[in-house]
């Protein structure tokens, strides 16, 4: 039997790092990325453009199956493509967010979306970033990361993330809105945000980004046996 395509999961609730850890070992193995938010994000805003209530889990699961998305390199980050039309800065907006975490709560919508993020389990490797990435979707993944950090800290680097793109952001409301979101993820009935039995847990709490990918690295290369020069 062939080895299956290796996979890195990194799980964790909402602006904890995730993306730009995964960003960085893509590159850095040259490994294709899996940023499964994105995803439900998409689902979301399209059924909001066709003007579908977040809740009728038949009609946004439809949707999900349905979904028509490209994924473009861009200059600086990926371009990504609804429907044929660029999303730009509303994908990653807070009310975005916020409507992708409640569709992300119906078990339909789950469903549909599981085996086009199975899909992108190719050849040399794949970095999957989300919430169930660990849990459900790559269960049998050579190396599962769960981040954590406190949730004033999350706030306020989804507050620098959002003042750096330009957008608009008001840090006690963002600390509100982290918090519900992360209680819907975590309380909800299917794929809860958790982390996998075998994850390795890391709280990044006061912790720069370059340590936490350098942990990343250690444990990919001495779990995956990956030749990395450090
Ligand atoms: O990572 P993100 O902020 O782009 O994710 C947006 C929402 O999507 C998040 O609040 C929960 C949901 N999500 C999920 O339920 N499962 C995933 N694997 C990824 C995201």
């Amino acid at each position: 039997m062939t080895d299956p395509v290796p996979v890195i999961t990194v799980d964790g609730p909402s602006g904890v790092g995730k993306g730009t850890l995964c960003q960085w070992l893509a590159l850095r193995l040259g490994w294709h990325l899996l940023d499964s938010g994105a995803l439900y994000r998409l689902t979301a805003l399209a059924a909001l453009h066709r003007g579908l209530a977040l809740s009728d889990e038949a009609a946004v699961a439809a949707v999900a199956t349905a979904l028509d998305v490209a994924f473009l390199p861009g200059a600086d980050e990926m371009r990504i493509l609804l429907d044929g039309a660029e999303v730009g800065a509303v994908l990653r907006s807070e009310a975005t967010g916020d409507a992708a975490s409640r569709v992300a709560a119906l078990p339909a919508v789950r469903a549909a979306l599981l085996q086009r993020q199975r899909d992108l389990r190719r050849l040399p490797g794949l970095i999957a970033d989300g919430r169930d990435m660990g849990t459900v979707v790559f269960p049998d993944a050579g190396l599962k990361l769960f981040l954590t950090a406190s949730a004033a800290e999350r706030a306020q680097r989804r507050y620098k993330q959002l003042i750096e793109k330009g957008m608009n952001a008001n840090l006690a409301g963002l600390a509100e809105e982290i918090a519900a979101r992360d209680a819907r993820d975590a309380q909800r009935t299917v794929a809860p945000l958790r982390p996998a039995t075998d994850a390795e847990m890391l709280d990044t709490t006061g912790m720069p980004i370059a340590r936490v990918c350098e942990w990343a690295l250690m444990l990919a290369a001495r779990r995956l046996s990956i030749p990395v020069i450090p």
